[in-house]
């Protein structure tokens, strides 16, 4: 359910909190850096993210928002520059660890972008591409696998009788559920979503809100966003980045209403960013 005001969203929000046993960490960053050549774009961050619920990453451009959440599937390795200290876990497993393959930490850690970045490909074939890689599964079989995923991303109705056409023919909302459809379809543990919705309208955008709604408590999700409301409407506890540092972590209530810091509290009331 999409809720109207920003008040009755974080009470919803905070009944639907886990018990604490359920709530442990994640994902755990401790004193993790982040670099571009010289550049430290994340400064010494420890953090614990709770495991099924949805957290948000705020703060102004540039504050490293997006480093952080790519370093949790390593999508960072992918630029030549970039390198870490610290350390940085997942379920206790190092994510920078020698052992990781960061193809099979792709695989459960899932991840969805700005624009939404379907294959030119057919519908079926976007949401069966990952199932395929990963099992040896004829298409037949696959055809539960993306019915079930298009259905936990609301598109199955949509697009159940044009699996054969091509996802670039879908609107971009229902391009950006597509994706999130080929993201759940390999069945991750973590989601990340970097501002999912910048790209959307504000009906599209709804629909993504209310999907997050009914993911949260299933995955571990972490949302970029630059939309406080937004934040405020789906995400349980709150992380405000600036300049690189992690400023306050807490419960996305109490971050909106009773901020522990000075920088969160102007950045929130508008005061830059
Ligand atoms: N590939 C890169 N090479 C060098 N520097 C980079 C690279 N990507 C990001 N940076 C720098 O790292 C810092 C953090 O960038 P990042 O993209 O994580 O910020 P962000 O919070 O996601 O910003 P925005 O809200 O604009 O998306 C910025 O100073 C940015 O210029
Ligand atoms: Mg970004």
């Amino acid at each position: 359910m999409i809720r109207n005001t920003t008040n009755k969203t974080i009470n919803t929000s905070n009944n639907r909190k886990k018990n604490t046993a359920v709530n442990r960490a994640h994902i755990r960053s401790e004193k993790f850096s982040v670099y571009y050549g010289s550049t430290e774009a994340i400064k010494k961050v420890d953090l614990d993210i709770p495991k099924k619920s949805v957290t948000a990453i705020i703060g102004p451009s540039g504050c490293g928002k997006s480093t952080f959440l790519r370093a949790v599937n390593r999508m960072n390795d992918l630029i030549p520059s970039c390198y870490t200290s610290g350390k940085l876990f997942f379920n206790n497993e190092e994510i920078y660890g020698q052992l990781v393959d960061p193809v099979l930490l792709r695989k459960r850690v899932g991840m969805v972008f700005q624009k939404p970045n379907p294959f030119p490909k057919t519908i079926f074939d976007n949401v069966a591409f990952g199932p395929s890689l990963y099992t040896s599964r004829k298409k037949g079989a696959l055809y539960g696998i993306v019915e079930e995923s298009l259905k936990k991303a609301a598109l199955w109705e949509e697009v159940k009788d044009r699996l054969n056409q091509n996802a670039l023919g879908l609107s971009g909302g229902q391009q950006q559920r597509l994706c999130l459809a080929r993201a759940l379809a390999v069945e991750p543990e973590i989601l990340l979503m970097d501002e999912p919705t910048s790209a959307l309208d504000p009906r599209a955008t709804e629909r993504i809100e209310q999907l997050i709604d009914e993911l949260n408590g299933k995955y571990t999700i972490l949302i970029v966003t630059h939309n406080m409301q937004q934040a405020a409407r789906v995400s349980d506890d709150t992380a405000f980045f600036y300049e690189g540092e992690l400023i306050e972590f807490a419960p996305t209530g109490r971050l909106f209403t009773k901020p522990g810091e000075t920088k969160t509290e102007e950045y929130i009331t508008g005061r830059f960013g």
